[in-house]
C-alpha cells in the first residue's frame, strides 16, 4: 500500500517550491473571490496574503466608503498606485489581493506584472450579483437595491472593465461554480 503521508508531503513541498518562487497577483471583479482565493492559496503555498483594500484601509485609519466619500474615488486610486509601487521598490513576497479596479489604471497594469504574475478570476455578472447581495462596503454600487438594477450595474461594468483584466493577466481562472480551494489548486497547478 502507498504511503499516503509521504505522498501527501510531496506534494504539499512541491506546490510551496512553486509558489514560492513567484509572486501570485489576483485580479478581477467586485465578489470574484479575490479574498477567499488568497486565504486558501496560502493554506497551500506557505506564502503569506496582502490584500491591497485592507492594506489602504488600515493606513488610512478609515473605511473605503469613507475614503471614497471624503476624498473621492482618485484619491483611492492614487493610494492603490503608490501601494503598488511600494511593492516593487521594498522587493515585498507574498500572494497580492487587489481591489477590483485595480487593472483599470493602465499604470497599474504594468506595475501589478512587475510585482508577480497576474491572474485573473473571471466570474459572471450572475455569480457576482448572488455574492454581493445585502453587501454595503462597496461604494461603487451603493444605492442599488434592487437585484435587476444591481444586475445591470454589475453587466455594465463589467463589460467596460473585461479587456483591462485580460489585458492585466498572464492567466484567467474561471471561478463559477468552484470553491476557493478548488480555484487555488487549478493556480498553484498552472505555476
Ligand atoms: C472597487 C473594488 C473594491 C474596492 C473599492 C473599488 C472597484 O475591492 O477596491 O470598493 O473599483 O471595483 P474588491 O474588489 O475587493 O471588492
Amino acid at each position: 500500500m502507498p504511503d499516503v503521508a509521504e505522498f501527501f508531503r510531496y506534494f504539499i513541498r512541491d506546490y510551496k517550491e512553486i509558489a514560492v518562487e513567484k509572486n501570485i497577483i489576483l485580479v478581477g471583479y467586485m465578489g470574484s473571490g479575490k479574498t477567499s482565493v488568497s486565504k486558501a492559496l496560502e493554506k497551500i503555498s506557505g506564502l503569506t496574503f496582502l490584500d491591497t483594500d485592507e492594506e489602504i484601509v488600515k493606513r488610512a485609519g478609515k473605511s473605503i466608503n469613507a475614503i471614497f466619500a471624503e476624498d473621492g474615488e482618485e484619491a483611492f486610486r492614487g493610494m492603490e498606485t503608490a501601494l503598488l509601487q511600494e511593492l516593487i521598490e521594498t522587493g515585498w513576497k507574498g500572494i497580492l489581493s487587489t481591489g477590483g479596479g485595480m487593472p483599470v489604471r493602465p499604470e497599474n497594469r504594468s506595475l501589478l506584472k512587475k510585482v508577480g504574475t497576474v491572474v485573473y478570476l473571471k466570474t459572471s455578472p450572475e455569480a457576482i450579483c448572488k455574492r454581493l447581495e445585502g453587501d454595503t462596503t462597496r461604494p461603487l454600487l451603493a444605492g442599488l437595491a434592487d437585484h435587476e438594477e444591481k444586475l445591470a450595474k454589475i453587466r455594465s461594468m463589467l463589460e467596460l472593465r473585461e479587456p483591462y483584466y485580460v489585458e492585466a493577466a498572464d492567466m484567467t481562472v474561471q471561478t463559477d461554480g468552484l470553491a476557493p480551494k478548488e480555484i487555488a489548486e487549478k493556480i498553484v497547478e498552472a505555476f
